[in-house]
Formats: structure tokens, sequence, C-alpha cells
């Protein structure tokens, strides 16, 4: 039973322009920016070990799952949960994995464009010679007295979020396949060039042990748990964006192969990063656990003293920027699709509604660096909580749900079609991760982090 469905939405011009884009949705601040933050605060190596095992048993697995459903369902997830629920006869109740995805997208857009706003600022600051020859106690005051300033985080947020409407209201060829073709492959250069400039710090051996040197007295139940709600942030699974992504994948495609590589770009821009920023902190003195602000500290230090830094950290900034835009407009676009189907609203009404109820609750996260900046809650911020509740708890639950369905309730005949990998050891080793070790790794996770395993 061959899939005959088109999106109403359109299709990808090629498997390239998939593979760009769903790497654009993959490759964000969640690489470049949370990844080194949080490896530092959890003590390195190990954290690391744990998250590239997440990212391999439960991450690729369930990356194949959500682009098969969306694939097969040609829908926005919400729609195309519905649609497969039905078909396989299944509740309808399946379609509130869809809703929940949509939740988690306004939750996670609200404060990454708050985020991408800092990158935003840093392409002006250290592009003006700013931090030219700073110290490294300079650079972080630099970066507090951005953050303590709820007026001007505020604009930046405005104009990201500008930004990544302007993208979605043009549609899925002339507004997300025309920004990824452009913006992905120059991101590549840049952090080639970085990691460059890393070798040559002095420090490197010393911050290549800290990322790759598991000391596993340092893992605690929550860093694990941070670890593979990382996995699924950064390969951007559990909320519908890559379902929705898959929704407009051309039939022939192959999910299985394409999921790998996407994975393994993401996880090696994620490495490259940590690569370049690490040398710099420790050759700084400066702190690995210094949490949001590591590379809005560290970077701008070591451009400040190299040769040509001025330019080379305004593009790197810039570069930031264009990584967290691809992801942005993939955490939008499940809710527009949404309502051009189910609403019958133009995309541009759609984008627009959607867009300013996500920049409205992103006030919240800018406010949590400086007016609210003393804990609301178990010593968090909103933005802390904000965080924590999406990519650690949501997006995994989302994930495992997902594998769930894909695995035991969508018809055998679907997946094998969807899949195209035939009936052999291949379709049975992703069936045995989807079925059973995924969700039971979450689950265990789960449990662990609340104190029950
Ligand atoms: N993967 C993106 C990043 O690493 C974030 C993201 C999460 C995007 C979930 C879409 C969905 O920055």
């Amino acid at each position: 039973m061959t899939n005959t469905r088109k999106s109403i939405h359109g299709q990808w011009s090629s498997r390239w322009a998939f593979i760009l884009a769903a790497t654009g949705s993959a490759v964000g601040l969640g690489n470049i920016w949370k990844f080194p933050y949080i490896a530092g605060e959890n003590g390195g190596g190990a954290f690391v070990l744990v998250y590239l095992l997440c990212i391999a048993s439960i991450g690729i697995p369930i990356m194949m799952a959500e682009i098969l459903l969306g694939r097969r369902g040609r829908q926005s997830p919400v729609n195309t949960m519905r649609t497969l629920a039905s078909e396989s006869g299944r509740s309808p109740h399946w379609q509130w994995l869809g809703w929940g995805g949509v939740f988690s997208g306004f939750l996670i857009l609200s404060y990454y464009s708050v985020v991408a706003g800092w990158a935003l600022a840093y392409v002006f600051r250290v592009g003006s010679g700013e931090f030219t020859g700073v110290t490294a106690a300079r650079a972080g005051a630099l970066f507090t007295e951005l953050v303590s300033d709820p007026e001007r985080l505020l604009a930046w947020h405005t104009i990201f979020m500008g930004m990544t409407m302007f993208v979605v209201a043009r549609g899925v060829r002339s507004g997300l396949e025309q920004a990824v073709r452009v913006l992905m492959p120059a991101l590549f250069v840049i952090l080639l060039l970085l990691v460059g400039y890393a070798l040559n710090s002095g420090k490197f051996a010393e911050g290549a042990a800290f990322l790759f040197n598991p000391d596993f007295s340092k893992l605690t139940a929550d860093s694990i748990l941070v670890a593979m709600g990382h996995a699924f942030f950064t390969l951007s699974l559990g909320m519908g964006a890559i379902m929705v992504y898959g929704s407009y994948l051309n039939q022939h495609v192959s999910i299985g192969r394409t999921s790998l590589f996407i994975a393994a770009l993401d996880t090696l821009v994620a490495l490259l990063a940590g690569l370049a920023i690490f040398p710099i902190v420790m050759s700084h003195g400066l702190e690995p656990g210094a949490g949001p602000g590591l590379i809005f500290q560290s970077l701008p230090l070591a451009f400040g003293h190299m040769p040509g830094g001025q330019f080379f950290g305004a593009l790197f900034f810039v570069l930031l920027v264009f990584a967290a835009w691809t992801s942005a407009i993939s955490l939008l676009e499940p809710a527009v699709t949404w309502l051009v189907e189910s609403r019958g609203m133009s995309r541009l009404k759609a984008t627009m509604g959607c867009g300013v109820a996500i920049w409205a609750l992103g006030i919240g996260t800018v406010l949590s660096f400086n007016l609210w900046s003393s804990p609301l809650f178990a010593g968090k911020t909103f933005f802390d909580l904000l965080d924590y509740l999406t990519a650690n708890i949501l997006l995994p639950l989302g994930g495992l749900l997902i594998s769930l369905f894909a695995g035991w309730l969508l018809t055998r005949e679907a997946s094998l079609d969807e899949l195209g990998l035939g009936d052999g050891p291949a379709y049975r080793i992703w069936r045995v991760l989807a079925s059973f070790v995924a969700p039971l790794a979450v689950a265990i996770v789960f449990l662990n982090a609340i104190g029950l395993v």
C-alpha cells in the first residue's frame, strides 16, 4: 500500500533540500551555545559519553520514526497523528501528541529567540571592536551588562522573531528551502576556521581532555536526564518539527540513510563547537560551568586577541544567528501548518498569530535575566523552568510516544513501506530500537531522575 498523499503546503525540491532543512533544524543554539555550557556544568567527558549513547540508541531510531510518520501523514503533526491513528484503527486521542508538540514548540521558541537575540547583539558588539584586547573579567562584565537590560533584550528578541516569521510566512519552497540553502553551507566553513584557531591556542589538549576523558564520579541522575534531554533537543525530536519536515519529503528518499547523516552532522557540529570553545576556556582560566553565558564570554575574549578577530568574531556570531534562524523556523512550522489546514487561514495570518503569541511569552525570558532574576521555583528562574520542562521532560515524553506509536500501533506494512529498507535485518533492528530500546531507555532515565530506580 504505497502512500500517494500530497501535502497542501508543498514539497522539498530534492533530497538535499530536506537534508539541509532538517540539519538546519537540528544544528542550532543547542549545538553551539547549549552543548558546551551543559557539558561544562555536568563535568565534561562522562556527560558527553552519555549524550553520544543517547543520540545513537534513542535519537536516530526516533528521528526515523518521526520522519516516517510525517511522510505517511503529509499534514501538520496534529492532523498527521489523527489520520494515522484512524487508519491504524487507534484512538483519535493520538492527535494530542501533535498538540503537545505545538505547545513545546511555543515554549522553546519563546526563549530560543531571546538567546538568538544575544547572538544578534554580539554581531554588532564584536564587529565594532568592543572586545579588542579585553580581559576575561571585562568580557564577563560586558555580557552581564547586556542581559541586565530588559529593553535591549526585548528589542533583539523582537527582531529575531520578525526574521523567523518572515521566512515561515513565505512558505516551504521560497521561505524555508531558500533560507537553508544559503545559510547552512556557510556555517560549516566558519566552524572549521574556528577549530583551526583553537588548535593553535596552546591548550587544545586540555580542552579536548575535558570533553573526552570521562570522570564518572561527576555523573548524577540529573545529569543523565540532561544528557538525554539534550539528545532530543539537539536533534529537534519529540515536538513535530522533524515530522512536519518529513511531510514535505519526496517518497523515494531513504529515511534511514538520511537520518543517520543528519544525526552525524549534528553531532559533528556540537563536538567541533566544544573543541573550539574549551581550549579557550582553559587557556584564559574561565569557568567551564559558567552557564548560559559561557560562549558569549569565552569566544569574544579569544576573538579580541586574534588577528582579524573583529571581523571573524562578528562573522561567527552572524553564523550563530543563522544556525538559530534555521532552527527557529522549524519550531514555528507545526503550529502554522495546523492553522492553515484546519482553520483555513492564510499562511501569513497563521504565522503572524503564532509569532505574536510566542513573542509575548518571550518577555518572561527577557525578564528572567534581570527584573525577575530571583528563582521562582526549585531554584530556577522562568527561563530555567522553560528550558528544563521542554528539553528534559516534554521532548523525551513526545519522543517516547512517537516511538511507541511507530513501533507498536502503526501497521507493520505502513512502516515497512515507508522506510523502504525491505523486510530484512535493517528494518528489524529499527523496529526493536523504536519499540523497545528507545522507550525503555527514556522511561528508565525518567524514573532514575525522580529517584525510583
Ligand atoms: N535542534 C535545535 C538546536 O539544537 C533546537 C530545536 C529543538 C529545534 C526542537 C526544533 C525543535 O538548537
